[in-house]
């Protein structure tokens, strides 16, 4: 980890007993500031009541918890409460308030004026595309499950704290109203950048969200890592067992474009000469040049066919020969670079971000390694 990163919680030889049972055992953890950390693992292993000892719901039988440096043992455990959004699975939305009121109770509390309050409500509500005219009047009980999670997250977020703890908070969704918010809380943390600590069970949802997954049994880390690495090289067969055996095998739906691309493709300007573009293609082993311009945009692509046409015929550059293709975003799945590549019937998709720029090549051939048996052995299945 770099010097550079911000440790905005420290946890030191925390340890937690109820009794003569060990909840929690030696949880040793730095979380950076802007990080969003999962804590995963059985039910009963201790990630509630880790949870619940960085706010001080729950006091740790030793060790040390520092927030921004200081020791939360001797911060006034309400002012520290106030200082970090907490989001759990029981929404516990006010049935009696409106949406707006329940978004800022914290700010309320701290004295925010009416104005600021109802400025901040509108400002969040339309971070969730909740369009604050409908919204801020209404009551709970008139909102879907999915909508009042979403005024759970907007109302931890609402004091514009910078660390927030969550429980289980998508836990009683539906899948697909469950995925939704995942994503939609994925966006919002992309802009918003807060210190996130998230308590899941579910797999899937640590490796989707996760800058680091803290894997917890019996009340002892297991393992911290990225969810790449999680995924590569498990602690342990718990571990391995805990991921799932078959997600290493992941279908086309799951593997981002990425992950599969060449990042380094041939690339060629468009002004540069025909025979230039052919003695390219012949050092480096290649029958296609992508066409990009000097802030790396991408152009077109040259293929070798179209060049050995073309190459008797002076004063043509690059660009009078190059064709324009079909692009994909780097993380859209392998199976829309699929559908994409046989509809267009093309050999390469050069991969691009929203200015266009390139940022790697998936190549028909490199499609056929990956991909080939998943898809070819699912569709044929499914046909019987
Ligand atoms: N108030 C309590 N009194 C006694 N034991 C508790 C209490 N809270 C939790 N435990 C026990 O501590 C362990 C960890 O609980 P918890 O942190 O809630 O787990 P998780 O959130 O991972 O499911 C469990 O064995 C649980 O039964
Ligand atoms: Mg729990």
């Amino acid at each position: 980890m770099s010097s550079s990163e911000e440790v905005i919680i420290n946890y030191q030889n925390i340890n937690k007993k109820y009794g003569n049972h060990k909840a929690v055992i030696d949880f040793n953890l730095e979380v950076n500031k802007g990080e969003l950390i999962i804590l995963i693992g059985p039910s009963g292993c201790g990630k509630t009541t880790t949870l619940k000892m960085t706010n001080r719901l729950i006091k740790p039988t030793s060790g040390k918890i520092y927030v921004k440096g200081e020791d939360t043992d001797k911060i006034n455990p309400v002012d520290l409460r106030r200082s970090i959004g907490y989001v759990i699975q029981e929404i516990a939305l006010f049935p009696h308030m409106s949406v707006e009121d329940n978004i800022t109770v914290v700010p309320k509390l701290l004295g925010w004026p009416p104005k600021r309050r109802r400025e901040r409500a509108y400002e969040l509500l339309n971070l969730v595309a909740m369009n604050p005219k409908i919204y801020a009047k209404r009551y709970p009980a008139e909102l879907s499950g999915g909508q009042q999670q979403r005024i759970g997250v907007l109302r931890a977020l609402a004091a514009d704290v910078d660390i927030i703890l969550m429980d289980e908070p998508f836990g009683s969704l539906d899948p697909i109203t469950r995925s939704q918010l995942q994503d939609e809380f994925k966006n919002l943390q992309e802009k918003l950048h807060k210190t996130i600590i998230f308590v899941t069970h579910d797999m899937d949802e640590a490796l989707k969200m996760a800058d680091r997954i803290v894997l917890m049994r019996s009340g002892k880390i297991v393992q911290i890592d990225t969810p790449d690495m999680i995924l590569r090289s498990p602690a342990d067969s718990f571990v391995k067992d805990f991921i799932g055996k078959d997600r290493l095998t992941r279908s086309p739906d799951e593997v981002l474009v990425n992950e599969v691309m060449y990042t380094d493709p041939i690339t060629i300007r468009p002004r540069q000469g025909l025979a230039e573009a052919l003695q390219r293609m012949k050092s480096r082993h290649v029958n296609g040049l992508i066409v990009v311009d000097s802030d790396h945009k991408f152009l077109g692509i040259v293929t070798l066919r179209k060049l050995q046409e073309n190459i008797e015929e002076k004063g043509k550059s690059v660009e009078n020969i190059m064709t324009t293709s079909s692009t994909i975003g780097e993380n859209q799945t392998m199976r829309e670079a699929v559908k994409i590549m046989a509809d267009a019937r093309i050999e390469y998709l050069p991969v691009v971000d929203d200015q266009k720029k390139l940022k790697g090549l998936i190549t028909r051939a490199s499609l056929v390694d990956i991909l080939l048996d998943h898809i070819w052995i699912e569709e044929g299945e499914k046909k019987e």
